[in-house]
């Protein structure tokens, strides 16, 4: 009892030591918690001690996508290569697909295997051995045709190999920095057939300790934002929308660049683009998704694994180093370059070299066009290091250090606004040349 006590006070110094770091901390803490531990005792604990003794509703529509056999959310995120997973909902995950598929008609054994639901159980059979009681494809239907049975009301015979007791309670973990998503450690199936049939809530039994997904620590630990709840670039996941501000929202710069594009007749048809300074990667994805040959230059080196899973961007779309570097190690010119947000801090002696050389650089990578913007001297932020430095005086500093033909300003951002209300209003430049 002595040593019971023992352990379980370690545990939980253990996870108040890790709840209070940054991030991830849930992750962390399962991690030193398993590392502080005997396996035997962990074993004999983990019923009781992670959990609140009591019960509690859950909406459905709130669960995301959790624990996969062996491996926690987070692990199998990793190594199934979907650093999704637990940041999509249960309702839009491969169960709830797979039920919602055999309503509107039967599904051959083929056609299982082809469904995300299929693809899922692949997936565990490549990694762990076994999906429940499967040990192969044919095993993968069987298991699915189970839950399909079990959904239409036929109650099984018995619980098979890995499966959860008939009524078990559904098993679930909290989000952090959300106030009611809860991930799910036990009970995808039981969840999926009850948010089918109708139900709303589920009572279920709740870990004391939040969970992070990989996409908030990624973004937690990406350089730029140094842990601010701040997306410098839009990325739609539910577990972002309460405590992530979106800094700029991109769109209306990206509007801008593609009418003029159009105007200037240089839309997509493998046309090369190259976003310097990309961050997340939002401005190639929606060149790429235009028809563009897009890559981006991102000194932070989590960007290419951010920009695949929050836009399906290649990794191999995303150079990681240095811009000056990079745009010198470039073959040939794209013919379409933006670089957004980073003159300044080379203007401010935070760079590589000065403002003068990166821009030489971007000039001599370039084409056809160039798009850049910069801090201001309007900004607060900026209203004593870069005094002066207004649209006009950009205009002309933008000629003179640079060959393009036409420099055209296409009008401030609409990023002003809110918590931002004295900052941003960058005006977008256009750099043209006439011989395209
Ligand atoms: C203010 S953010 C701008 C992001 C993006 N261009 C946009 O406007 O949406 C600056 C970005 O530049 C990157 N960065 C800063 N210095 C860099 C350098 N020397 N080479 C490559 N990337 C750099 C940062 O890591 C960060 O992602």
């Amino acid at each position: 009892m002595t040593v019971m006590r023992h352990v379980r006070d370690r545990v939980r110094r253990e996870a108040r030591r890790s709840a209070r770091r940054v991030a991830p901390a849930a992750r962390t803490a399962a991690q030193r918690v398993r590392e502080a531990v005997p396996e035997s005792v962990r074993k004999e604990l983990y019923p009781v001690v992670p959990w609140r003794p009591w019960r509690v509703d859950v909406r459905l529509e709130d669960l995301l996508l959790g624990v996969m056999g062996p491996q926690t959310a987070s692990e199998f995120a990793e190594s199934s290569h979907d650093l999704l997973w637990p940041s999509t909902r249960l309702a839009e995950g491969p169960h709830v697909q797979l039920l919602a598929d055999v309503d509107r008609g039967e599904l051959t054994d083929a056609e299982i295997l082809a469904h995300p639901y299929g693809e899922m159980g692949r997936t565990c059979l490549r990694l762990h051995g076994r999906y429940f009681w499967a040990t192969d494809d044919e095993g993968v239907v069987d298991v699915a045709r189970d839950f399909i049975r079990r959904y239409r009301g036929e109650v099984p015979t018995r619980t098979r190999a890995h499966q959860s007791p008939a009524g078990s309670p559904l098993m679930v973990a909290p989000v952090r920095w959300t106030s009611g998503l809860h991930q799910i450690v036990d009970g995808h199936h039981r969840a999926a057939i009850e948010f089918r049939r109708g139900r709303r809530t589920l009572p279920a039994k709740v870990k004391w300790l939040p969970v992070t997904t990989p996409l908030q620590d990624l973004l937690n630990q990406m350089s730029w934002i140094g842990g601010e709840k701040e997306l410098y670039q839009p990325i739609d996941a539910p577990e972002l929308r309460e405590a992530w501000v979106t800094v700029r929202r991109c769109t209306d710069r990206l509007e801008k660049m593609v009418a003029l594009l159009d105007d200037l007749g240089i839309s997509a048809g493998g046309r090369r683009y190259l976003d310097v300074a990309c961050c997340y990667g939002w401005f190639p994805a929606q060149m790429e998704a235009r028809g563009f040959d897009a890559r981006g230059i991102e000194r932070d080196p989590l960007a290419p694994r951010l920009a695949e899973a929050a836009y399906g961007l290649s990794p191999d779309r995303v150079l990681v180093g240095d811009a000056v570097d990079l745009l010198a190690s470039q073959e040939s010119p794209h013919d379409v370059v933006s670089c957004f947000s980073l003159l300044h801090h080379f203007v401010l002696g935070r760079g590589s070299t000065t403002a003068e050389e990166l821009l030489s650089a971007l000039d001599r990578a370039t084409g056809s066009v160039l798009f850049i913007d910069t801090g201001q001297g309007d900004e607060a932020w900026f209203a004593d290091s870069l005094a002066g430095w207004n649209p006009a005086h950009i205009e002309a500093y933008l000629r003179r250090h640079t060959s393009f033909d036409d420099i055209i300003d296409l009008g401030p951002d609409e990023d002003a606004v809110g918590p931002f209300r004295d900052n941003y209003g960058r005006h977008l430049f256009a750099c043209v040349r006439r011989d395209r």
